[in-house]
């Protein structure tokens, strides 16, 4: 049926409960019908609370699920590859969050059997719909031109102290945690989006609380970044630098400057927007709207589209690959302290 709704499943009590769950129980798209926790309880009290058929912690059971054709995998990302591929062999259409996997050959391996099974996959990188970067993104393309000099910067206090954040799988590298998880790929997927291209990557990581106690009261060693700093070389020319901290004592919102060879835009940290022509005055828009429901919205209709009438999800697979190739790139940067061209994908 052209136009049915999907019946979908998330994996995924953290951000899968907040964000995708709700949203895809409000569009007419979608029908959930299953939810998967690590913990039970946790997975039986969300199928309640959203009058779903299935809340379980095996992730076998969920994707053996009568009936079931698609599934959103919001878990920790070392977990992403081997779900994402469990679900293709089963005929199940994927949205993976982001970024798709721990590295570039494990995104690989989701592709082929992706491409094997003949399912869709698309890949959450949903803040680009935010109205801030979409409307962003809009003006690169109407008055920038070519890039010269672009820089992001994220400031957050939210992991300034041990005590403002438990120790989770966030903060475990092994597990694919880190703030370049969090927030760098979106930043990156930015740039793809923007400008196309990167030639090369230099980087440095830091971890700057390095002990969390977790949920037991149990000191941890973290070993995922809490702060970076990425420098770009767009191919054709331009520069770029990307920088977060979460440990800052005062945050204040996202600031994104794009100098170009035609003219200017910012993004400021009180959420407007100025751009400009060389020669003209920069005009403002905003204060602009960061609405993760709203951006998660478009990416579920795109992925339905996708799977109903054939038509290609925004974002699809290729272009998680494609920031996947540069979070391998800034990861050997920083750990052998040098530039590094992305591999292709
Ligand atoms: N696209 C976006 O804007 C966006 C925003 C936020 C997060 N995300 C993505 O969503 C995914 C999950 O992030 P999150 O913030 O939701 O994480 P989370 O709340 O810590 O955990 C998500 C799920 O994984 C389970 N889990 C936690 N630690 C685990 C472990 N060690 N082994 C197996 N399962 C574990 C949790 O179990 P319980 O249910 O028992 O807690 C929960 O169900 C990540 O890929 C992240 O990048 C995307």
């Amino acid at each position: 049926m052209p136009g049915a709704p999907v019946k979908i499943a998330v994996l995924g009590g953290g951000y899968g409960a907040k964000v995708p769950l709700p949203v895809l129980a409000d569009i007419a798209e979608f029908h959930p019908v299953a939810v998967w926790s690590r913990t039970p309880q946790r997975a039986a009290e969300l199928a309640e609370q959203h009058g779903l058929e299935l809340g379980t912690s095996d992730v076998e059971e969920l994707l053996a699920h009568p009936g079931l054709e698609a599934v959103h995998v919001a878990t920790p990302v070392a977990t992403h590859a081997e779900i994402a591929i469990a679900a293709a062999r089963r005929g199940l259409h994927v949205l993976v969050d982001k970024p798709v996997a721990l590295d570039l050959a494990e995104g690989r391996a989701v592709r082929d059997a992706v491409e094997a099974a003949g399912v869709v996959c698309a890949v959450n990188y949903g803040r680009r719909f935010q109205a801030t970067r979409e409307r962003l993104l809009a003006r690169v393309a109407e008055v920038a031109g070519a890039p010269r000099m672009v820089s992001i910067s994220l400031v957050f206090d939210d992991h300034a102290l041990p005590e403002s954040r438990p120790f989770t799988w966030v903060q475990d590298a092994a597990l694919g945690g880190g703030r370049l998880q969090g927030y760098g790929v979106h930043d990156l997927d930015l740039l793809l989006a923007a400008f196309g291209e990167v030639d090369a990557v230099a980087a440095a990581t830091e971890v700057g609380v390095d002990r969390r106690r977790d949920a037991d009261g149990t000191p941890r060693a973290v070993t995922a970044e809490d702060a970076y700093v990425i420098l770009v070389r767009f191919r054709g020319g331009g520069l770029g630098h990307i920088s977060l901290t979460a440990t800052a004592r005062h945050g204040r919102g996202d600031v994104i400057e794009v100098h170009g060879s035609e003219g200017t835009v910012r993004l400021d940290a009180d959420k407007r927007l100025h751009w400009g022509r060389a020669g003209e005055d920069l005009q403002v828009e905003g204060p602009l709207k960061a609405d993760s429901k709203q951006a998660y919205a478009r990416i579920a209709r795109s992925f339905h589209a996708a799977i109903r009438d054939g038509s290609a999800p925004d974002p699809d697979l290729a272009e998680g690959l494609r920031v996947q190739a540069l979070l391998d790139a800034v990861r050997r940067a920083d750990a052998e302290r040098r530039w590094v061209e992305p591999e292709p994908v």
